[in-house]
Order: C-alpha cells, then structure tokens, then sequence
C-alpha cells in the first residue's frame, strides 16, 4: 500500500473515531489506532481489518448468544481489529504492550460472562474470525484447526472428508475453537472419547513476548496449561493440532420427553445410577425446563432424555432394554442417521443442508446467566422434587445433566488442567435467559437461590465448576487483573482443583507481567503475594 493512502486512511480512521467518540477521555484508543495502522504499514496490511464503533458492521462483531447482564454495564471495545496474518496479532501485542492499553481476544464469543468482547476498563479486541482453516491429514487422522473457527465450520471440514470422521467437542455450531478447546470441551461423544482437549497434541501460540511458539519449543508445562486451563491466561492460540475420531456409518439418536405427570421425577432419579455406568458407546443427557401439561393444563416440569449412540438402533434397544428399562424406549423412538446428521439434530438443523454449519450468527441472543456443578452422590428423590419447585418459579429456566464416566475414568485428575474425572457421575448446567434488561436482578436472583440450594447435594470441598461455563459470582480478580490467594482460590480450585496450583506456576513461568488477563484468568505468583493476606501463599516457584 502506498504511503500517502495510508495517512490518508489513517486521518480518516482517526476523525471517524473522534467525531463519533462518545467521551473526551479516548483513554489511548487514538495513540492504539495509531500504533497499529503504522505497524500494519510496515507489514503491507490492510487497514480494513481495523473497526471503531462508527463503522456500520462493528455492531455485527459483537453479536453474541450472550447479550451479557451479568456484568452491569461493562465497556465495549473502541476498537476491534480481526487480522489476517500472525503478524498482524504480533502487532497488535505490540502496540498494547507499549501503550498499557489491554488486549481482549475473542474467537466465538460464547463466553458465558462476555468476557472476550467486554471489559470495566478500556481495551481492544483480537477478534480471529479470520484465522478459520481446517487442515486434516492425508491419513485422516489429525488435523490443524484454527481458533477462529467455530465447531460448526470444523465439523463441515471434517464432514466434506468423509461419513465416518468425526470429533469429540460441544453441541452449539457457533460456539468457538478458540475458548471451547481451551477449557475443555464435553459433547454427545464424549463418554466415547473424553473431551477436545484431550484430543490436541500440539498447538501454535503467541506468547506474551510476542513469539510464535509450538509443543516443540513452548514446553511441556506451558503445553499441559492449554489444554484445559481456560482461554486468555497462557497466550493468543493461533491453532491447534487434534487427532480425529472414527464414528461409525450409522450411529442413533433419540429424544423422548417425559413430564412429572408421566414419571419424570422417577426416571431423572433412576437416570443417575446408570448414565455413567452404561456402554461407553452410549451418552443420554437430561434436558429439563419449565413446561404446561398438556393434559391438566397447570405448570409441570419436562425432562427430555437425549442421546447419541454410536452404532444401530436395534444395538441401543437391547442396552436400553437391558439397563434403563423404565424409559420405555421404543423402535419409534430411535432415528439413524450418519454422525454429522445427528450434530445437525442436536443445533435444532435437522434436515437442513450442512452449510447452516458454517453460519457464525447466533440465533436468538438473549439476556442470560449459566452456572455449573458436578454430582458424585446420586440426588435423593426429595432433592429433585426441590429443583422442581424452581423450575416451574422460572420460564426462562433450564437445567442439563451431562453424564460422565466412560472415557473420562482414562484420565487422572492431573493429567491436564481439567479435573472433574474419575467419580463425576454428572456435571450440572444452570441456565436462565430472559429478554429485558429492567428484568436481570429477578431472574439473577433466582438462580443465585437454586444454585444454594443445590449446595448440600452436590460435590464439596471444594464444590465443582466448569471453567467453560465461567461464573463470574464465584470470584474475580479486580480490573487490573489482580487478586489475592484467598480470592483466585475460590474460583480456581472449582474449575481446577489441585491443578490450580501448577497452572499458577505455569503463569509465572510464562508470562510473569500479567499480560493476558480478565476477570478470571490465572494470576502469576507476583499478583498473588502483593495482594496475599495471609503471611504466605501455598504456591512456591521452582
Ligand atoms: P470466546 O471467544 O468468548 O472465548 C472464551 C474465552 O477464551 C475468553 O476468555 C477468550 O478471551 C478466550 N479465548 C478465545 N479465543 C482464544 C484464543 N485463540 N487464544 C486464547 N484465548 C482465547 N461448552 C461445552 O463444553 N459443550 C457444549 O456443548 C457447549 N455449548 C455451548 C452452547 C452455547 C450457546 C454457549 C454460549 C456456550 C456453550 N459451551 C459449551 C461453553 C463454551 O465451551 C465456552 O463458552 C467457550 O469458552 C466458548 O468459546 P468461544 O471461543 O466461543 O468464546
């Protein structure tokens, strides 16, 4: 590019940014802008990879399931930049660094507290929506999958190459590689084949010195964090190296819906002694919300079993028959179909063509608040009677039980960040959407209640959660991405358990400035003792 259209570009960019800039204060965006556009220039970039919130698509960049109560009020970025080569996120690292001006990096944006596209404080977003090729191997057998990419795009790569390549990762197309994989990633395959984490044998990140580094040359210890140890903390992940699966053909799906009225409390009761414990083949979760009964016509509660099998229906039916007679599954019940057919089934695309996949769009974006729990002591009748009187408190309301055991019982609990293993019978989903502002504190409120409730029932000591399913209300470091042993150790042993502790160490190693932080990224040792209350912390460096 020419040097006079780049200044020419960048009086343009930076009056677009003055004139529509909303406070006096442009908290170093313009020396950013700057910085960036001059870096750009040395490397032959586009400056249309660079937007403020004057350009008319800036709003669809931000377009997220989530539209994020959780936290009141938070900054949006003045400005998000989506790179088409590493480079360019170098360059970005660059800028940020030399003018304290904090990065966000955002791949789906599916975060459940916004965390990758809002801040209290002002900062920029690397948004890798470019960074989305699928490369599998000749052999069929790995592949690179870049962090932009969503699940949907993935699976269509991997669905293009043949009916029987398949990978073990969510359910939601739009969600992204770049924080699924990072945080672990549980789908309907895996009691098969565990987690997408623990399918990455190798990934290419940016460092916080601004260095590209693989599994060859990042270490052992930095390459254990990434998978598992949740998105930002460690590093921009460019990509990541997995090994695929084999599904068969055909696999079967089902989903069948029971009420309270037609026994659903009993079968939800009876699900927990089975769900961990049948063939690994076989993964059935529990749906239930809030519901009208068709028949009485009062508020009721529906729990819908919905499974993946990896084989043919009348396999399923014998194992159905076998170990959870009471459903009453039958012939009509089961659908066969290929492997991505039934990831089409379960985003609600059933018979539509594959290429709704690559839609990056969310849906419906709704207010909306998640919570998680693991389960290791079946829940005594009694105890779901109580999550029933919630639900039917809360139309918004749903509540997901995710079966482990199977391929998760392969694994310590050190094996990667991800502890939950061995004797989790379920994980638990919370979730509450509603469609007005004015309304959150209710619906909020509601959930903080269930979620005490379900204390004494489940996991303790300390009580679980799913660093993927990120919860802002069990602790947070404050903007500066600082905090004390006392508070990151409410939150990182939840997600992490023990290996809080050595994903602390890690941190330290590798990036002992704090760059890449927010609200719940894992802090380094020095944050940790300037803010420590007690004489000392736990945590000791090599
Ligand atoms: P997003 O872009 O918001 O990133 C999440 C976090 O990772 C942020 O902190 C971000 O900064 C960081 N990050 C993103 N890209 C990065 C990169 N390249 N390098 C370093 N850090 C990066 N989970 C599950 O296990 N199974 C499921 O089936 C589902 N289903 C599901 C459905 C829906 C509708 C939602 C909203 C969420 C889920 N999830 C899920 C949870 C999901 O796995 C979790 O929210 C992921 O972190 C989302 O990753 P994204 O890249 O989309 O989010």
């Amino acid at each position: 590019m020419e040097r006079t259209s780049v200044k020419f570009l960048l009086l343009v960019l930076t009056n677009l940014f003055f004139f529509g800039a909303s406070s006096s204060n442009n908290h170093g965006y313009h020396d950013f802008l700057e910085c960036i556009i001059h870096e750009f220039q040395l490397l032959n970039s586009a400056t249309d990879l660079i937007y403020t919130p004057q350009n008319t698509t800036y709003a669809s960049l931000l377009l997220t399931k989530n539209l994020s109560p959780a936290a009141t009020a938070p900054e949006r970025p003045e400005l998000i930049i989506t790179p088409r080569q590493e480079s360019e996120i170098q360059a970005a690292i660059h800028c940020s660094k030399m003018l304290n001006l904090p990065i966000r990096v955002k791949s789906g944006g599916h975060d459940y507290e916004g965390l990758s596209y809002t801040s209290q404080t002002p900062f920029v977003v690397i948004d890798m929506r470019n960074f989305r090729s699928v490369t599998i191997s000749g052999d069929g057998k790995t592949a690179w999958v870049q962090t932009g990419a969503t699940l949907g795009q993935f699976y269509h790569a991997l669905a293009l190459r043949s009916r029987t390549l398949g990978f073990p990762a969510g359910v939601c197309p739009t969600v992204g590689i770049g924080g699924h994989f990072s945080g672990g990633g549980f789908g309907m395959m895996s009691r098969k084949f565990a987690l997408a984490a623990d399918h990455i044998v190798d990934a290419r990140i940016v460092n916080a010195d601004g260095e590209i580094v693989d599994r060859s040359n990042m270490g052992e210890d930095l390459f254990w964090a990434i998978r598992g140890g949740g998105g930002t903390s460690f590093g921009i992940v460019l990509e990541f190296k997995v090994t695929l699966v084999t599904v068969p053909e055909i696999v079967t799906v089902f989903n069948v819906t029971r009420r309270l009225e037609e026994n659903a409390t009993e079968l939800v009761h009876r699900w927990q002694f089975v769900a961990n414990k049948i063939d690994d083949e076989l993964l059935i979760r529990v749906f239930m919300k809030p519901d009208v009964s068709p028949t009485t016509g009062n508020k009721t509660v529906a729990a819908s079993f919905s499974s993946l099998f990896l084989g043919r229906a009348q396999d399923l039916l014998q194992i159905m028959q076998r170990e959870f007679p009471e459903l009453g599954l039958t012939e009509q019940d089961c659908l066969e179909m290929s492997w991505i057919e039934s990831v089409l089934f379960y985003s609600w695309f059933r018979d539509q063509p594959l290429d709704v996949l690559l839609d990056r769009a969310p849906r419906i974006p709704t207010y909306f608040k998640g919570k998680s729990d693991y389960v290791s002591t079946p829940f005594p009748l009694e105890g779901l009677r109580g999550i029933w009187r919630f639900l039917i408190e809360e139309d918004g309301s749903e509540l997901q039980f995710s079966p482990y055991g199977g391929a998760f019982n392969a694994f310590s609990e050190t094996e990667t960040p991800f502890p939950h293993r061995r004797g989790t019978i379920f994980m638990i989903e919370y979730d509450v959407e509603w469609a007005n502002l004015h309304q959150s504190e209710a619906h909020l409120d509601w959930l903080r209640r269930l979620y005490d409730y379900m204390e004494s029932y489940v996991t303790k000591s300390p009580r679980a959660a799913y660093v993927n399913y990120r919860d802002l209300d069990i602790g947070r470091n404050n903007i500066e991405g600082e905090t004390s042993y006392e508070q990151a150790s409410v939150w990182g042993l939840r997600y992490f358990n023990n290996n809080f502790e050595r994903l602390v160490r890690v941190k330290t190693k590798v990036d002992p400035n704090n760059f890449f932080r927010n609200e719940q990224s894992i802090p380094p040792i020095s944050v940790l003792n300037k803010n420590r209350k007690t004489s000392q912390s736990n945590i000791y460096i090599d």
